[in-house]
């Protein structure tokens, strides 16, 4: 049974002992403008964001005890990556209190199995994305309803870039990450060479940065961002994207911040240019590099040339273990067999 039949079938009696199941995706920053300091210290931004093929997967059940538990595996496993999905579950029951199923005393705990395939602390979103995971998973085992509204609040609580994974696939993101307009016009299944890094940036440390510098976003990003949302809310083919993809690696306001915060990506990220032979962006606040591709395959093969060229010593990448070097695609409404 997947999950989708059970949200079909609501009264399937084995529906309680079957772990609710979800697949968290990656995201990628197409382009990132920021738009202004805002009083309360964050930043009011214009982004265009990207849900990606490779992703996590939660599964929650009800448990037995009292406290949430929580058993990573993959990625990492003794990170804290658990840290956002505790605080989704426990910010959701706070929010539903006595209106769930078995009501009216607070919603049960869960023991959740979170699988990490997503690089931690890498500019992709795992952490915010496993949150609204496990927000949409509890309330699905749980039985429970939260109006969308108070759905966005709870995920806007736990982290700026949650919201948007309630939705997910391409999205216009403005404001603190709150305000998520779906932009369905891409067609065709990009392909997405993502390399990971193995060093830690911190997203407060890089916005610290940006505000060191500026005090205000770049208007040629302002302007390539608003574009490309445009493009992107009536109709655009993979090609014209991938056609894009020397405006988009540069429009990223924080980019300048981040190479500041870890000056060894200025060299990283130009080799791996000069070795594909095409432009290479910065996701959010970094450290992952991505180059867009006509297909996955394509990203396939280019991701097989950056390992090669890894272990062969013609480009070496900061970090003190090897990075992580991936293909996946990007997440649209206008594909087939799209599912990670
Ligand atoms: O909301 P979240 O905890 O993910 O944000 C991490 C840090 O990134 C914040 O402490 C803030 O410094 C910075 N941030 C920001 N403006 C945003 C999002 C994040 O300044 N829109």
């Amino acid at each position: 049974m997947t999950s989708d039949d059970r949200q079909t079938v609501p009264s399937d009696p084995t529906r309680r002992l079957t772990p609710v199941v979800r697949i968290a995706p990656a995201k990628l920053n197409l382009t990132l403008s920021v738009i202004a300091r805002r009083d309360d210290g964050y930043h009011s931004l214009h982004s265009v964001f990207a849900a990606l093929g490779l992703a996590d997967r939660l599964s929650l059940a009800l448990a037995a005890g009292d406290v949430d538990t929580l058993h990573v595996s993959g990625f990492d496993p003794g990170l804290t990556a658990d840290n956002l999905v505790h605080k989704a579950i426990a910010a959701t029951r706070a929010a539903v209190g006595g209106a769930w199923s078995g009501g009216p005393g607070p919603a049960p705990a869960l023991a959740v199995r979170l699988d990490k395939r997503i690089p931690i602390a890498a500019g992709l979103g795992g952490g915010s994305s496993d949150a609204a995971s496990a927000i949409d998973g509890a309330l699905e085992a749980w039985a429970a309803e939260l109006d969308p509204e108070a759905r966005l609040r709870v995920a806007a609580g736990v982290g700026s870039d949650v919201p948007f994974f309630l939705a997910g696939r391409v999205a216009l993101v403005e404001g603190r990450g709150e305000s998520v307009a779906p932009l369905d016009g891409l067609h065709g299944t990009p392909g997405v060479l993502l390399v990971t890094p193995a060093i830690t940036v911190s997203t407060r440390d890089v916005f610290e940065a940006f505000d060191a510098i500026r005090t205000h976003g770049d208007g040629a990003v302002r302007l390539t961002s608003m574009h490309l949302a445009e493009e992107l809310r009536a109709k655009l083919s993979t090609a014209d994207l991938v056609a894009r993809a020397g405006a988009m690696t540069v429009a990223n306001d924080l980019l300048p911040a981040a190479m500041l915060v870890v000056p060894s990506l200025v060299a990283f990220r130009r080799s791996i240019s000069r070795l594909l032979g095409r432009p290479v962006g910065l996701s959010g606040s970094g450290p992952t590099l991505w180059a867009l591709y006509a297909s996955e395959a394509e990203a396939a093969e280019a991701a097989e040339l950056v390992r090669t060229a890894l272990g062969d010593g013609r480009i070496s990448a900061p970090g003190v273990t090897e990075p992580f070097v991936g293909a996946t695609h990007i997440q649209t409404g206008h594909q087939q067999g799209s599912q990670p």
